[in-house]
């Protein structure tokens, strides 16, 4: 017999739906005790909130976040608002012992997500951030390998996160749709947004940064803004760029920006160790490029991996060998490894300290950017 987990989701937009997809798919697919129950969704309109919950077969709605908070019958908070919500939501369901699911960056900045690492370690609630990456199974198969030792040595970790989106000047900015180039919602632009997803990925599979040198740039300086209808100054970075250096040392080359026309989420890396080196990108999600120096000469070269097999990550619960899955099933494993996670006492990451680390980064880059020097990067 499965145990309900009664599933309380804030915000109905894009990973609202990312999520609610997850939750309804994953005990189809995956052998576990937990069962998520779509309980309630909490938007600002109701009507809008109704809506969503018809199409996704959630139970009830509220308006207010606090009262969802309130209601016994609700065991896990998912947050899935803009980034300058997190932080009080959060907290406050902490307090109210809630497990947590929040989406990323974890917050506005590495102080506001101290206070939500303390809040989830004080209440003692699950908590996890939605760094959805690292479940596509070529990015898990990518973490095997290195542990595995088969690149050896580490010496570059390269990333970048491309898309075109707000080139256009008359875009404007704040707003429901458009709240990522508002900094009052945002905290920051690629940095938090883009760079937050390579830098999660990096540091799971290659350690610690050290420390950090970044350039930023607003390419557009002022848009109108949809909330006060004014030409207002554009607070957020539009390109980011930052190299620096790992604890294992090795050296990152990072770059990400909304301005390269014709990437739509370009979202690549590539390490090169001493033995072997791995490249992956997000639009071709199923495949894992990797080169290993110790094959034979005469066929060696780039093996470009399918990774569709069932003793590949996460496959053997999916279709038969030689079918892909795609972007939604990341968030899928997600949810799978977090219930997993409950039922066996040991947490499923990035928890909130681990993307506290990841926020330290994104802090330590805007620093760096805005001082135009070498930052170190502050632990946590
Ligand atoms: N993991 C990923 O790959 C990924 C992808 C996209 C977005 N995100 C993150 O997810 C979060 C949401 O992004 P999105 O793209 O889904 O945004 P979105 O604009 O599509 O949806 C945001 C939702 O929040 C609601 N909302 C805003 N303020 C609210 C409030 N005070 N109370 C209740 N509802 C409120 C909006 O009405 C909307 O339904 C952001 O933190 C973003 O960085 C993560």
């Amino acid at each position: 017999m499965s145990k309900p987990l009664n599933v309380g989701m804030i915000g109905y937009g894009f990973m609202g739906k990312a999520h609610s997809n997850a939750y309804a798919t994953v005990n189809h697919f995956f052998d576990l005790q937990y069962r998520p129950v779509l309980k309630a969704i909490c938007a600002r309109s109701a009507d809008k909130a109704k809506s969503f919950a018809d199409n996704w077969g959630y139970e009830s709605i509220e308006t207010d976040w606090r009262k969802l908070l309130e209601r016994k019958d609700i065991d896990l908070i998912d947050i899935c608002t803009p980034n300058n919500t997190h932080a009080e939501i959060a907290t406050a369901a902490a307090k109210a012992g809630k497990m947590i699911l929040c989406e990323k960056p974890l917050a506005m900045t590495g102080p506001e997500g101290l206070q939500m690492v303390e809040a989830v370690e004080k209440a003692k609630v699950p908590n996890m951030v939605w760094y959805n990456y690292r479940r596509v199974p070529a990015v898990t198969l990518a973490k095997q390998l290195i542990d595995e030792g088969r690149l050896g040595r580490i010496f570059h970790y390269r990333a970048k996160f491309l898309q075109d989106w707000t080139i256009n000047p008359e875009l404007p900015q704040g707003g429901a749709a458009l709240w990522r180039l508002d900094v009052a919602a945002a905290g920051s632009g690629v940095t938090g947004d883009l760079l937050a997803h390579c830098l999660d990925t990096a540091l799971w599979l290659n350690g610690a940064l050290d420390s950090v040198n970044a350039m930023t740039e607003t390419f557009v300086k002022e848009r109108k803004h949809n909330l006060t209808g004014k030409v207002e100054k554009v607070g957020i970075d539009d390109a980011a760029i930052f190299m620096g250096r790992f604890h294992n040392g090795s050296l990152a080359s990072f770059e990400s920006t909304r301005y390269a026309r014709g990437h739509k989420a370009l979202y690549t890396f590539e390490i090169n160790g001493e033995h072997a080196s791995i490249f992956w990108d997000l639009h071709d999600l199923h495949r894992l490029q990797y080169f290993d120096h110790r094959d034979q000469g005469i066929v060696r070269g780039w093996r470009s991996i399918h990774v569709s097999d069932g003793d590949h990550p996460y496959m053997g619960n999916w279709w038969v060998p030689g079918l892909q899955i795609g972007y939604e099933h990341s968030f899928v494993h997600q949810v799978a490894d977090f219930l997993k996670g409950l039922e066996t006492g040991k947490p499923a990451m990035p928890d909130f300290r681990d993307a506290y680390r990841t926020q330290l980064v994104l802090d330590a880059i805007l620093q760096s950017a805005r001082e135009q020097k070498w930052v170190t990067v502050a632990r946590g």
